[in-house]
Formats: C-alpha cells, structure tokens, sequence
C-alpha cells in the first residue's frame, strides 16, 4: 500500500475518519461517480459501511464506532482500488442495489443502473394495465437484476434471463440462488433470440447500446465493465436493429417490447425517421427507454426488417 494509506492506517480510527478520508481522497483525485452514487461523501460512505456490513443509512452516533486492524486495513486497500485504478465500488464490495433490491456483481457484468427500474415501478403501465405477463424475457441480462425485478411486481410470471457472454450467466446464477428463484427462473445463453422459445408477454433489455464516440470518451470506471456489454457498433445500434426485426416473433399477441438505448436515441430516430418511437420520461433520471407493443412494432416491420 501507498503512504498515504498505510499512514491512514495508523491514524484513522471510527468509521467517520474512514468516511472523510474516503471522501477527500476521492475529491481530490477526481474520481467519476457514475455506478451508484454522484457524489465522493456518499461514495465513501458506501465503501465504508458495505465493508463493514453496515447500512448505508447509519445512524450518526455508530459513525463514532472504533474499527479493528484489520477493518482499516480492508476500507484502506479499498479506497486505494477505488483511487489508484478507478475500480467502480459495486466492484470493489461485490454488491450493487436495482430496484431497492441487492444484487452480487463483479466485473464479469455491468454495474446495474437502468432506468427500466422506474418503468417497472410503475408496473410498465399503461401497456401492462390491469393484466399479469405470464412469460418474461430479460434480454441481454448482464447480472439478472433487470428481470429479478421484474418478479417483485409480477410475482407470478415466469422468467427467462438471457446473455451472450457466459460469464455474464455465472453472474445471473448467482442472484437466481440467492434470491432462491432457481424453480421460476432460467438462464439461457443466447445470442439475442437463438436460442430462444416465445412467445413472451413482456420482453425488458437494456443490451450494449454505446456509440463509437461516446466509447472514447468514457471515463476509466467504465474500462472495468465488460466491453461486450456497452459497445454496439459505430452508431451503438447494432443489437437494436436486431431485436427490432425479430421481437414481433417471440411476443404473444398482446405483449409488450422495452428498451433502453440511452444517448443513442438520437441516432435511433435518425435511422428510422418514419418511426414514430415512444420515449419514457423519467421522475429519477435517464432517458433513452422507447416501449412497442407487438400490434405497434407489427405495422412497422418494413422499416425493421431490411
Ligand atoms: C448493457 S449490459 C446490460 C446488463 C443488464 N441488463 C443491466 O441492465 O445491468 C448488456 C449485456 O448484453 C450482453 N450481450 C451483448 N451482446 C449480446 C448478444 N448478441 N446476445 C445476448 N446478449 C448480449 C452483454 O454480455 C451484457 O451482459
């Protein structure tokens, strides 16, 4: 370990000198926050807290609790990851929250944070109003926590996760068993439909949508996540394109398509002008999330399938 830390070690003792070191250490080296928190403080606090298997919320008088040796040793390496390599926290504590809901990460899988969580908040209303998908497919599900989720509103629908990378699926294993889901639940590799059985009557994904240029820039946190699942071609709609042309064959009559393509919306209405896309407006951030039901993207299958 550097100085800096190794003399931390010595000299900080409670959890709030960890939180403030945590915090100005990250200020000072101008970190990214981007993958949970938009803030160095509240960045500490989680690596602090999740290293100690405490709340984020903690209430102020436990901040004065002392730390063991080898509690500051942990929170110290940790910091030093998160400065020195710019390793996302999700990473770093194994852990990151979707939905209210934990779910296990690790670099094998994105860092959740997809605003499809808002639309299932709202019960993906109006288009799955008043009615219960008794098939769900996650599409391109990285850690599973989009369609997990999923089953928190519509406990009763049966889940299909599917991902290219098989590394990706380890992952989503992972949160099926701890979520003790293995009966409702199953984990297909799937290059987008292959190996896939409809009709589904709600299909969620949030698949590699990142252009070309928007790749470049990106901040070095994002350098930690799997490049499978962020790049998509030069316009970021490579994977789009194809789930728009063969959505409408794995959707039940009534069933209902969203997907994210974040910043690349733009090019999305360039691509197809003719289209008429519905993009969500979010209460909590995000934007780039366009819904079809399967009559809608039926009467556009001209444009999709070229
Ligand atoms: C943006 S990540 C999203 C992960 C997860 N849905 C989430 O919101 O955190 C995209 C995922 O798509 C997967 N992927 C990329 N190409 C794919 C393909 N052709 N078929 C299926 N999955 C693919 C990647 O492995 C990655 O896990």
């Amino acid at each position: 370990m550097s100085t800096p830390y190794t003399q931390a070690v010595k000299q900080l003792h409670t959890i709030l000198d960890w939180i403030r070191f945590g915090a100005s250490e990250f200020e000072r080296n101008q970190l990214y926050f981007g993958h949970g928190t938009d803030n160095a403080w509240d960045e500490a606090v989680l690596l602090v807290t999740a290293s100690l298997q405490l709340p984020f919320d903690l209430a102020p008088e436990r901040a004065q609790c002392r730390l063991i040796d080898d509690e500051r040793l942990l929170i110290a390496q940790r910091i030093e990851q998160r400065v020195n390599q710019r390793i996302p926290v999700a990473y770093l504590i194994n852990q990151a929250h979707f939905f209210g809901l934990p779910f296990y990460v690790d670099e094998r899988v994105l860092v959740p944070r997809s605003p499809i969580a808002e639309v299932l908040k709202n019960r993906v209303a109006p288009w799955m109003e008043g009615r219960e998908p008794a098939r769900i497919l996650d599409l391109c599900c990285g850690s599973g926590c989009i369609g997990i989720a999923s089953l928190k509103v519509f406990p009763d629908a049966q889940l299909d996760l599917a991902d290219l990378s098989l590394d990706a699926l380890d992952v989503a294993d992972i949160n099926i068993q701890n979520y003790g889901l293995y009966e409702q639940v199953a984990a297909i590799q799937s290059d987008l439909f292959a190996n896939l059985q409809g009709p589904y009557d709600l299909i969620l994904s949030n698949p590699p949508y990142v252009d070309l240029e928007d790749l470049s820039d990106m901040p070095d946190e994002y350098h930690h996540e799997p490049a499978m699942g962020l790049g998509s071609g030069d316009d970021g709609l490579d994977i789009t394109r194809q789930i728009l042309a063969n959505a409408t064959d794995y959707l039940s009559k009534d069933g209902v398509l969203v997907v994210e393509v974040g910043n690349s919306w733009v090019n999305l209405e360039a691509a197809y002008p003719q289209v008429p896309f519905h993009w969500l407006k979010f209460e909590h951030g995000g934007d780039g999330v366009f819904v079809f039901t399967r009559e809608q993207l039926q009467a556009h299958q001209h444009h999709f399938r070229v």
